[in-house]
């Protein structure tokens, strides 16, 4: 038994390390193997459903039950979901594994060889309990009204059996993420928690946790949206935020109007058809993340001038600067009956098809440029004052087709801050500006997303991307040198880079006020890659570890401060990925994760 102790002490500076940290979490130090014929039962109270029996009869039994239903129906079915992630858990568990080796010192890892030793392997886990209660019973069991929404509990005893309870499909998928997390694998291939009897109370704090990927820039395929969402789902991330278009290229087809990505697109593969975008968003359902497009208008949407040149103003201009904030320049004509037409047309193609998956749609409304309205024949003028009554006529079309669709309408800041627009109440507002205007659009009575560039642009740092005019600034007739385009360092716009630090320490609601009601309005927040630097080779490392980094303010709150423990805590979240096949960047130094103690300052 001294082996064990031994392995126990030293095994403890990795155990417990969730990420994001569970709200709640009470251990023991008893071993438990996990068995290879684990299994799940899924006991739905709320429906009194299939689930029950899903062990024993399985899918086909699941099917007879359902006669009449759809493949849809059954596919979204809570039992369905559950046991598809139940046997992803069991194929990363089994098959991945995770050996915390880089995590010691090279002679201080020794394992203990849970197969010689009987008592350990006596008691394996063999099933897991997943029981799905109705809100008001999860709310009472957990005193705690807003955890009913994706909380859930989960015990581990020292017997062999777990047992989860939720109110909710995602609550029973973070069940199982976190189980997941307390398994490592041994050089012997056995996998084991040292940490028996285990009980995890756990909820979110925001309801809205996403991610904003700009998949127009550069392109980014719908494959890589799906390695995407899957480690947003082990992140508890429950949003991806497709920013579908944009000034350079038109990447989504729309059935109605196909000349739009045949034309807009960088190259006729570089697509995203209408059954790759359902594919995505039902795989993002099974995941327990919501995918929800932005299509941006009347801004970023030069790319719409390949099809169609007479709705687009200002139409890539030489030079730009005047009349967009990057190239290449060109916005929607502002009070143009073609382009309401087009609009009309554009958003009852897709609105209904977005519906199905997802009850949000971003109409963007960002970075308005008032002068290109000066080379709008319906315009024609570059005043605020004629400008926004016709910005607000053009908004309410929009948002007349997002209700006619059941949708609820996002909108960049700009709307509110820079246009005093008045909106339909239910508009959720995403600023990306700063933090302070939280507490101003929460005032108007709009929820708010948070994701200040100052923070949370993953974008950032990667230096500037526009080259210089003239190469030798300062020859007799050339421009005044612009320093951040013709010397070092070249920052970029939003420079610094935001490394996982910058990202975790970000506290969305400092340095401001709001009251109880304000506050119900913060429904969370996005994290956000704008897609100027990044394309899907360098996409895995853009993305991580820094959008777990993310993850972890919007499940407990922002505020955060780091320490030696986030740090390794975040680190093996950081070898889960990889071990799953994201390229993620680095936490640490290796040595730093092997000489625990040793790199302080
Ligand atoms: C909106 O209101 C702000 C603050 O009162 C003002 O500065 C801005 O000019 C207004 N914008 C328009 C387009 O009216
Ligand atoms: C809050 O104010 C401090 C001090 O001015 C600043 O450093 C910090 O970035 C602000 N936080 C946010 C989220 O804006």
């Amino acid at each position: 038994m001294r082996l064990l102790s031994v392995i126990v002490g030293s095994l403890a500076v990795t155990v417990n390390a969730i990420w994001p940290e569970p709200r709640s979490v009470t251990t023991g130090s008893t071993f438990i193997r996990l068995s290879a014929d684990i299994e799940l039962d899924v006991v739905n109270q709320v429906t009194g459903s299939i689930g029950l029996r899903w062990a024993q009869e399985g899918i086909q039994s699941i099917l007879a039950k359902a006669q009449g239903k759809s493949e849809e129906w059954i596919a979204d079915q809570p039992e369905t979901i559950l046991k598809a992630a139940f046997e992803r858990f069991r194929g990363n568990v089994l098959n991945a594994g995770f050996i915390p080796r880089k995590f010691f010192t090279r002679d201080g890892f020794v394992e203990y060889e849970l197969g010689l030793q009987p008592e350990v392997s006596s008691r394996p886990l063999t099933r897991v309990e997943l029981i799905i209660e109705s809100k008001a019973s999860y709310a009472k069991r957990v005193q705690d009204g807003s955890a009913a929404g994706e909380g859930y509990q989960l015990f581990l005893s020292p017997e062999g059996t777990a047992k989860i309870v939720t109110a909710s499909t995602n609550g029973g998928l973070y069940a199982l993420s976190t189980l997941e997390q307390l398994f490592y694998t041994s050089s012997h291939g056995h996998i084991y928690t040292v940490l028996a009897p285990i009980s995890i109370t756990d909820s979110p704090m925001y309801s809205h946790r996403g991610l904003n990927l700009d998949i127009s820039r550069n392109f980014i395929a719908p494959s890589d949206a799906k390695r995407v969402i899957s480690a947003l789902s082990f992140n508890k991330m429950n949003r991806l935020h497709i920013h579908a278009t944009d000034a350079q290229s038109w990447p989504l087809v729309i059935p109605s109007i196909p000349s739009l990505a045949e034309k807009g697109a960088y190259e006729p593969d570089q697509v995203w058809t209408a059954e790759d975008l359902a594919d995505v968003q039902r795989y993002g359902r099974i995941h327990g993340v919501e995918v929800y497009l932005e299509i941006d208008v009347p801004g970023h949407t030069t790319s719409i001038a390949a099809s169609h040149p007479n709705l687009i103003t200002a139409a890539t201009q030489d030079p730009w600067t005047k009349y967009a904030a990057e190239p290449p320049s060109g916005q929607l004509k502002l009070d143009s009956p073609a382009v309401y037409t087009f609009l009309t047309k554009l958003f009852n193609d897709i609105l209904p098809r977005s519906a199905f998956y997802s009850k949000h749609f971003h109409f963007g409304g960002d970075e308005l440029n008032r002068a290109a309205y000066e080379l709008d024949d319906t315009v024609k003028s570059s005043d605020p004052t004629i400008l926004k009554p016709l910005v607000q006529k053009f908004t309410d079309h929009i948002l007349s087709m997002a209700k006619k669709h059941s949708l609820r309408p996002i909108l960049w800041e700009e709307m509110v801050l820079d246009w005093n627009l008045t909106l339909p109440s239910n508009t959720i507002i995403q600023t990306w500006r700063s933090s302070a205007i939280i507490a101003d659009i929460t005032s108007r009575g709009h929820a708010v997303l948070f994701g200040a560039n100052t923070h949370w642009y993953l974008d950032c740092g990667m230096g500037v991307f526009l080259d210089p005019i003239h190469p030798m600034p300062g020859l007799p007739g050339s421009p005044p040198p612009t320093s951040h385009l013709t010397s070092p360092p070249f920052p970029d716009y939003c420079s610094p880079y935001k490394n996982w630090r910058h990202i975790y320490t970000y506290d969305p609601l400092a340095n401001i006020t709001l009251s109880a009601e304000q506050e119900k309005l913060v429904l969370g927040g996005e994290v956000h890659l704008w897609g100027e630097m990044t394309d899907a080779i360098s996409l895995d490392g853009m993305l991580w570890p820094r959008v777990s980094a993310a993850a972890e303010v919007l499940w407990r709150g922002g505020g955060r401060s780091v320490d030696e423990g986030v740090t390794r805590r975040l680190a093996e979240m950081r070898e889960r990925l990889v071990g799953k096949g994201v390229s993620s960047g680095m936490v640490q130094m290796e040595w730093c994760l092997r000489n625990k103690g040793m790199c302080k300052l």
